[in-house]
């Protein structure tokens, strides 16, 4: 017995927390900060920035009308007066489902692009209106009728972006001669903003298994372009804790309108959380943060997993938004959707070699890459000791705090297990600007002045007291990204 506590608490001795020493990406920029969930009960969420001005549009949970928001931040958005543009009309399109508007600046105008549909049937097309005035809260709208595409069928969430000095517009329809299917993502170009030019084409059809859980479904197109591509992101499956985002990228020089110049994720890039609570990700859009710096990512999901009936009558689908990062090769990385609260953010450590703070409860210097969510942190303000302190907190496994064990050694441990004050106080830091550099930031034990969080050579993370050399005091600098 007593071995065996002995073996056990060497082996949790040797428990630590770990730096991954990799270069961080060129493209790095600096962190934002959000709180999720931003809007409650709004579905398909659009953000969209003009002129020093976020706008927001969604899927309303009645179905039954367009409405717009504007503020300067993103975070005011939340708390924006709503304005109703559209309502629900007596018959014909319009009378019915209103789903998923978008709003475009296009040569000088407003457009909304919104699919609408007729009361009592499943039967639903897209149409733009077009928006007069500068602000389009206050714009006259008028209805510039139904697009008219290949085939007179099931047509919803047109997106439009511009490539090669083209407009294309993007959305999802059902094909005739797929008639298994629910709908498909097609692409053409617009001759105006509410006409298309030529025959649209399919990039891309539910085949996969995780594209056909409940429905067969490929909709919701969204495109962000960097880095030589186009990447464009759809979601898939039954709008339950089934939907999930994928993802289809071309060259930027590429035919679009060529079906391989696309080339399909295997697997989907964004999908339901059970550790974050987070359920049925997806219908999202990409809008710029305030700074310019960063992407933000905008979609919508559930802070449950089960609903009953109908996912459609479930009114509790969110706007939530997230920082999407970017791989060494160019490439997204959408990570998981991030817990409730503050976005979180990734420590760089200023030290020669850099790399990420990263979340691991094991023993051995771990290798390989990391997940995007394993270097994920959210601050915690007021920390657990409360004041001004702060906390680290998972954010691939929520309720993990970073906390000084004993002497330098810092680990991960549950916060039900931080029952004392001491134990709180030992997850807990004063956050001070960086010590090499006033742009990041240093943090300091809570209860131990001087003594810092930092970066041992061989990738260890630990709390050192500092002896003033430069090397040193990098080490105990951390870039919040
Ligand atoms: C998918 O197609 C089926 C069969 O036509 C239909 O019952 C269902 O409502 C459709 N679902 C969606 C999300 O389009
Ligand atoms: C521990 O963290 C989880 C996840 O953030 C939170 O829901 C829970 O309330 C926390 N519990 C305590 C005792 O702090």
């Amino acid at each position: 017995m007593h071995i065996l506590r002995r073996l056990l608490s060497a082996v949790s001795a040797l428990n630590t927390a770990w730096m991954v020493v990799a270069p961080a990406p060129a493209a790095a920029s600096p962190a934002v900060n959000y709180v999720n969930s931003l809007i409650q009960q709004r579905a398909d969420p659009h953000i969209s920035k003009h002129d020093g001005w976020y706008y927001f549009t969604a899927t309303v949970p009645e179905y039954d009308r367009i409405i717009l928001r504007r503020a300067q931040t993103i975070q005011g958005l939340a708390s924006a007066s709503e304005t109703t543009i559209w309502r629900r009309k007596a018959s014909g399109y319009g009378s019915g489902q209103v789903w998923a508007p978008e709003l475009h600046f296009i040569d000088g105008k407003w457009y909304i692009y919104v699919a609408l549909g007729v009361a009592n049937a499943w039967n639903i097309r897209t149409f733009v209106f077009e928006g007069t005035g500068s602000n389009p809260l206050t714009a006259t709208w008028l209805e510039k009728g139904r697009i008219k595409t290949n085939w007179d069928t099931f047509t919803l969430d047109a997106s439009t972006f511009v490539a090669n000095g083209i407009q294309y517009l993007i959305w999802a329809q059902g094909i005739p001669d797929r008639p298994d299917e629910n709908s498909s993502i097609m692409i053409a170009p617009l001759e105006n903003p509410w006409t298309i030019r030529g025959r649209a084409v399919a990039i891309s059809h539910p085949t996969l298994s995780w594209e056909r859980i409940g429905y067969k479904v490929n909709e919701g197109p969204y495109v962000i372009q960097r880095n030589g591509k186009i990447f464009l992101t759809y979601s898939a499956s039954a709008t339950d804790y089934n939907y999930c985002m994928g993802l289809l990228t071309a060259s930027a020089g590429s035919d679009l309108m060529n079906p391989a110049s696309w080339s399909k994720s295997q697997t989907p890039i964004f999908t339901s959380n059970a550790k974050t609570n987070q359920w049925g990700p997806g219908h999202n859009s990409f809008v710029e943060s305030e700074d310019g710096q960063s992407d933000i990512m905008v979609y919508h999901d559930r802070g449950y997993q089960h609903i009953t009936g109908d996912p459609l009558n479930d009114p509790n689908r969110q706007t939530r938004v997230q920082k999407l990062y970017w791989k060494d090769d160019g490439t997204p990385d959408f990570g998981i959707p991030v817990p409730e609260g503050n976005t979180p953010i990734r420590l760089r450590s200023a030290a020669d070699g850099g790399g990420y703070v990263r979340y691991y409860t094991g023993s051995a210097n771990p290798t390989g890459t990391p997940a995007l969510a394993d270097t994920q942190f959210r601050i915690a303000s007021p920390g657990l000791a409360g004041g001004s302190t702060i906390s680290l907190e998972s954010t691939s496994d929520p309720g993990m705090f970073l906390r000084r064990v004993d002497g330098a050694r810092v680990q991960f441990v549950k916060n039900t297990t931080l029952t004392t004050t001491g134990m709180k106080v030992s997850a807990s830091f004063n956050r001070l600007p960086g010590l090499t550099d006033g742009e990041g930031v240093t943090l300091e034990l809570s209860d131990a002045k001087g003594q810092y969080l930092g970066l041992e050579a061989s990738g260890r993370l630990v709390v050192t007291p500092l002896n003033g050399q430069g090397a040193q005091l990098k080490q105990a600098t951390f870039f919040l990204e």
